[in-house]
C-alpha cells in the first residue's frame, strides 16, 4: 500500500480527466434510486463520488480503501465539497463481511449497490474480493464493475499495470456473468492507447 500512499498526491491530476466520461457511465449504470446505500470498494481518493452526487439522487455512500493516503485524498475532497452522506473506512478488500463492517463502522450496514472502478485489476486475490462484493449485496441489489482488460498488449499495457501494481489480463467480466441475474457488459470511453487497453463496465443484480 505504500506506492498507493504515494499515488495519491498526483492520482487525481493524472487520471481524473482520462476516465471522467466511463466514471459517468459506470454511476450510470448503478441505476441509483433515493435514499439507497452504496459501497464504493478501493475507492481510492473518492473519484466516483462527484458523479455520484452530480445524479442529485439523494443516496448514502460507504466507501473503503486500503490505503491511508488515497482515503486522506478522499476525505479531503469531501471537505472541500461539503458532501454530506459519505462515510470512509479502511479495509482490505478480500476481508469484506458483514461482521467486518460492522466492526469498522459501528453499523449494522447492507447495501443497495456496490461500485468498485479499477480496482480488481489491482487487488490480489480479486476473485474473493467479487465474492465479499456480491456477499454485501442486498436481495435485488446491483453491483457495478469498471476496470482495464488488455485485449493485446501493447507498451502502455505493461506502463500502466506498473504505475497501478495493476494486471490487465483478468477477465473480470466472465467471472461476474454466472454470479450475477441480469448480467451486462459494455465497453467504456476511453483512449485506448493511452491505457494500454480497453475499459469495461459489468453488472448484475444479486441472485
Ligand atoms: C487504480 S486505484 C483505483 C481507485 C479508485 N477506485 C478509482 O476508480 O480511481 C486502485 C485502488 O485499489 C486500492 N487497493 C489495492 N489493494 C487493495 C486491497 N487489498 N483492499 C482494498 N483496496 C486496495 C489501492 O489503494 C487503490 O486506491
Amino acid at each position: 500500500m505504500k506506492w498507493y500512499n504515494l499515488f495519491s498526491s498526483f492520482y487525481d491530476s493524472s487520471l481524473e480527466k482520462l476516465y471522467f466520461e466511463s466514471r459517468q457511465r459506470a454511476v450510470e449504470l448503478l441505476d441509483l434510486k433515493p435514499n439507497q446505500t452504496i459501497l464504493d470498494v478501493a475507492c481510492g481518493t473518492g473519484a466516483n463520488f462527484k458523479h455520484i452526487k452530480a445524479t442529485n439522487i439523494e443516496v448514502s455512500i460507504w466507501a473503503t480503501d486500503f490505503s491511508e493516503g488515497m482515503l486522506q485524498k478522499a476525505q479531503s475532497t469531501i471537505d472541500k465539497n461539503n458532501w454530506e452522506n459519505i462515510g470512509l473506512f479502511q479495509a482490505d478488500a478480500r476481508e469484506l463481511t458483514t461482521s467486518f463492517v460492522k466492526e469498522k463502522t459501528n453499523k449494522d450496514l447492507s447495501f443497495d449497490r456496490i461500485i468498485c472502478t479499477l480496482g480488481l485489476s489491482v487487488i490480489p486475490e480479486w476473485e474473493r474480493v467479487l465474492d465479499q462484493m456480491l456477499g454485501l449485496l442486498n436481495e435485488n441489489g446491483r453491483i457495478v464493475i469498471m476496470d482495464a482488460f488488455a485485449d493485446k498488449r501493447r507498451f502502455n499495457t505493461w506502463l500502466v499495470e506498473m504505475v497501478a501494481r495493476g494486471d490487465m489480463n483478468r477477465k473480470i467480466w466472465q467471472t461476474l456473468e454466472p454470479k450475477v441475474d441480469n448480467f451486462h457488459q459494455e465497453y467504456l470511453p476511453v483512449n485506448e492507447i493511452k491505457i494500454g487497453g480497453k475499459l469495461f463496465a459489468a453488472t448484475g443484480t444479486k441472485k
